[in-house]
């Protein structure tokens, strides 16, 4: 069977990147967490001491790095210039800031084009905002998965919590999660959409395995299955 391309678009904390795992675990796909990549740039900018409202010294410094992202049984673990960054890009600081960097067309230029390149051999399963409607148009199976605010919120709570770095408060999350929505569904370049071909999933009251589930009984019926 040949191998194919997956899109999972959704909100915040809609439990994207858990389902994007298990599938691509399943399929023996690489996972792409690209939320990730926005948030290394962020850190990049924090660690220069640049404001996020920078935008052109932010385009230089995106420029210049170089993000490199090694797919682990446990997750994805990013790295920003050899600086293994996978936890420090979950923080606070980083969340604060990251819709803002994703807003900014040449910061999306530059990163879609590096997962495109990701995606030109097939057998991605990659996760974010754009990637039905923007980063792979042709992906053969396209989902958008939400969930609800309070729902998404408690996710993330627990989430933060089980890796040792629950700084924020459920209702912090609540409100935190509520504006990414809100910023992510407005900024002009590349908004939160689901694109048209994309199979709506609501996950709100639906197990890990549930979802997992439907997205590998679409796999069979519309590609038959991966390997
Ligand atoms: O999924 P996440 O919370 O790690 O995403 C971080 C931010 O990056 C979020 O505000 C939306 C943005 N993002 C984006 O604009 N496009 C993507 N493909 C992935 C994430």
């Amino acid at each position: 069977m040949d191998k194919f391309n997956i899109a999972i678009d959704g909100p915040a904390g809609a439990g994207k990147s858990t389902i994007a795992r298990h599938v691509a675990g399943a399929l023996g796909f690489i996972y792409v967490d690209t939320g990730a990549m926005y948030r290394a740039v962020t850190w990049k900018v924090h660690q220069e001491g640049l404001l996020p409202q920078q935008e052109t010294e932010v385009a230089a410094l995106a420029n210049r790095m170089q993000i490199e992202l090694i797919p682990r049984a446990e997750g994805q673990q990013v790295f920003v210039d050899g600086v293994d960054v996978t936890k420090e890009i979950r923080s606070k600081a980083i969340t604060d800031d990251v819709s803002q960097i994703a807003s900014f067309g040449a910061i999306r230029h530059l990163l879609v084009s590096l997962q495109q390149q990701m995606a030109s051999t097939k057998g991605v399963v990659m996760d974010g905002r754009d990637i039905g409607t923007h980063v792979m148009p042709d992906a053969e199976i396209k989902i958008f998965l939400t969930a609800s605010v309070s729902e998404r919120a408690e996710r993330r709570f627990k989430e933060l919590q089980s890796s040792g770095i629950g700084t924020m408060t459920l209702s912090e999350l609540e409100q935190d999660i509520a504006r990414r929505d809100q910023f992510d569904q407005e900024r002009e370049i590349s908004p939160l959409r689901r694109a048209h071909d994309a199979v709506l999933m609501d996950s709100t009251s639906m197990t890990i395995a549930e979802v997992v589930d439907e997205i590998l009984g679409l796999c069979k019926d519309k590609v038959g299955g991966g390997k």
